[in-house]
């Protein structure tokens, strides 16, 4: 694991040098002055290259005594928390596997960028951190990193004890992520229904109360769309309940709600084979929710939370669920079974009126790769959400252009409502080809009475095939630290 640490601006005798040079090549002042200690290599090096401080523009110049990385800063009015995020992002990944051990980042005030820079120098240590992240436990040669040789970033900056203070919360908020991504990487064989609840109860150790209910308990609370799901498995299903009370005693708490099926086969409705092994990470919502609560309860956040993850594995078998099967969830509803392979919405049906039933939350917030439909129309850009209260839509979109996450919100309406009705029952569990998502928005929406509510399809999310500045490939973490967010700027005291 990569360390961290904050220290007063200065230059320690060993390892790289970060240097922020603003665009027309302008030096910093303490670039300026290794420049001269140095006989004006700097100068000479951005003269002979094409670098010109252009924005998250990296040259890397070597005096006799050390690597020295030169930083574009562009005009550095754009300099906020999220360009500093991506600059600690690409920090590491160009200094990786360089040779170098230890690098200090110099960060210095400047005129024109001068608000916030403990909040900033912490943003980039955070950046540095995100991108670090590995999942190599099933590699026994060739592990990710065994090339890395960076070891330490120091941020140098004068405001080094408030920079610490502020990024200690923000590795709380990365332990969530890092859980979350675990959590989407791990194989199906290894995590299913109980071994991901089990994984879930470790957490009781940073003080949230978790609660597993097996199919028993489930049965009896009349779960009947969710056991549906898990009927052709062999594994058990689970819905685990976390609980986070850090707000006001008998305050009521908000509510978050995730998909979380271990594997999708689709069922009878059996999917394709070819990249079927990508719907392991058909519980990212679950996972995005755990480590919600992991991240919560990590910096003790001053908010009543929930978290409620439906766990099941969707096979084919003797015993499954067939297309025509009639089932009655919790709520009294009844559906009719049009295609197996559309079980996230019968998973979350149970698991969202469960929640509202017992809680009567603020609002509930689920999470779920529900459909292939939602990569279709926004791709791997915008996370689509839907919802039925304005006011959460616009904290919502507040919160994830804060952390620079895009979420893009997608309708709901009564012509698409009326698309779910069953001939035989109140509804079908899968409507026409088109507006696939919406649809499916619609049939969670009959199941969160009156309570604000919102959804996220994150199909397109929860997986990249490509690495970003703070986001290695792989499993993501997509929405905890829009979520985490939301709770820090609307629902804490
Ligand atoms: N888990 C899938 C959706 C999905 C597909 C997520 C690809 C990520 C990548 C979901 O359970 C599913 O199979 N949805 C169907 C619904 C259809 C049968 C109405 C789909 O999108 O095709
Ligand atoms: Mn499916
Ligand atoms: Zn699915």
């Amino acid at each position: 694991k990569m360390q961290i640490g904050f220290s007063k601006i200065g230059f320690p005798k060993q390892g790289a040098l970060v240097l922020g040079v603003l665009e027309d090549s302008k030096m910093l002042a303490k670039t300026q002055e290794v420049d001269r200690n140095s006989g004006g290599m700097i100068t000479a090096a951005i003269k002979n290259s094409n670098f010109s401080g252009k924005s998250h523009q990296i040259l890397s110049v070597f005096t006799p005594e050390r690597r020295i990385v030169l930083y574009g800063l562009g005009k550095g009015e754009n300099i906020d928390e999220l360009w500093s995020e991506e600059a600690g992002g690409r920090i590491f990944s160009s200094l990786e596997t360089s040779g170098e051990k230890t690098v200090t980042v110099i960060f210095e005030n400047h005129s024109r960028t001068k608000k916030n820079i403990d909040k900033r120098a912490a943003h980039l240590a955070y950046g540095a951190l995100l991108r670090s992240y590995k999942f190599d436990k099933y590699k026994t040669k060739d592990k990710l990193g065994k090339d890395t040789t960076l070891k330490r970033i120091n941020v140098a900056v004068e405001q080094h004890p408030q920079a610490k203070k502020i990024f200690s919360e923000l590795v709380a908020v990365a332990d969530g992520i890092f859980f979350a991504r675990d959590l989407v990487s791990e194989p199906p064989n290894v995590l299913y229904p109980d071994s991901f609840a089990k994984k879930l109860t470790a957490l009781r150790k940073l003080g949230l109360k978790v609660e597993v209910l097996g199919e028993k308990e489930m049965s009896k609370l009349g779960m009947g769309a969710l056991l549906g799901v898990g009927q052709g498995s062999s594994r058990e299903s689970k819905l685990v309940v976390m609980r986070w009370n850090g707000g006001k005693r008998g305050e009521k708490p908000i509510a978050f709600v995730g998909k979380g099926v271990c594997f999708d086969t689709g069922g009878i409705s059996l999917k394709p084979a070819s990249g079927m092994e990508d719907m392991k990470w058909d519980m990212g919502g679950a996972a995005t929710v755990s480590g919600l609560m992991m991240a919560l309860a990590g910096r003790k956040a001053n908010t009543n939370a929930v978290g409620v993850v439906g766990l099941v594995e969707n096979m084919p078998d003797g015993n499954a669920q067939r297309p025509g099967d009639v089932v009655t969830s919790m709520s009294g509803q009844t559906i009719e079974i049009i295609n197996t392979d559309a079980e996230g919405r019968l998973v979350l049906a149970d698991a969202l009126w469960y929640t509202n039933r017992r809680f009567k939350p603020k609002f509930m917030i689920d999470l779920a790769t529900l459909t292939g439909a939602m990569m279709v129309a926004l791709g791997q850009v915008n996370c689509g959400y839907f919802t039925n209260n304005d006011g959460l839509a616009k904290e919502m979109e507040r919160a994830a252009r804060d952390v620079g996450e895009g979420i893009w919100r997608m309708p709901l309406g009564v012509e698409y409502n009326k698309m779910m009705n069953s001939d035989i029952a109140d509804m079908k569990n899968a409507g026409p080809r088109f507006a696939g998502s919406v649809t499916a928005a619609c049939f969670l929406e009959r199941f969160v009475e009156n309570c604000p509510w919102s959804h996220f399809d994150i199909a397109g999310m929860a997986w990249s095939s490509k690495d970003s500045p703070t986001v290695p490939k792989g499993g993501t973490g997509w929405g905890v630290r829009t979520l985490n967010q939301l709770v820090k700027s609307s629902y804490e005291a």
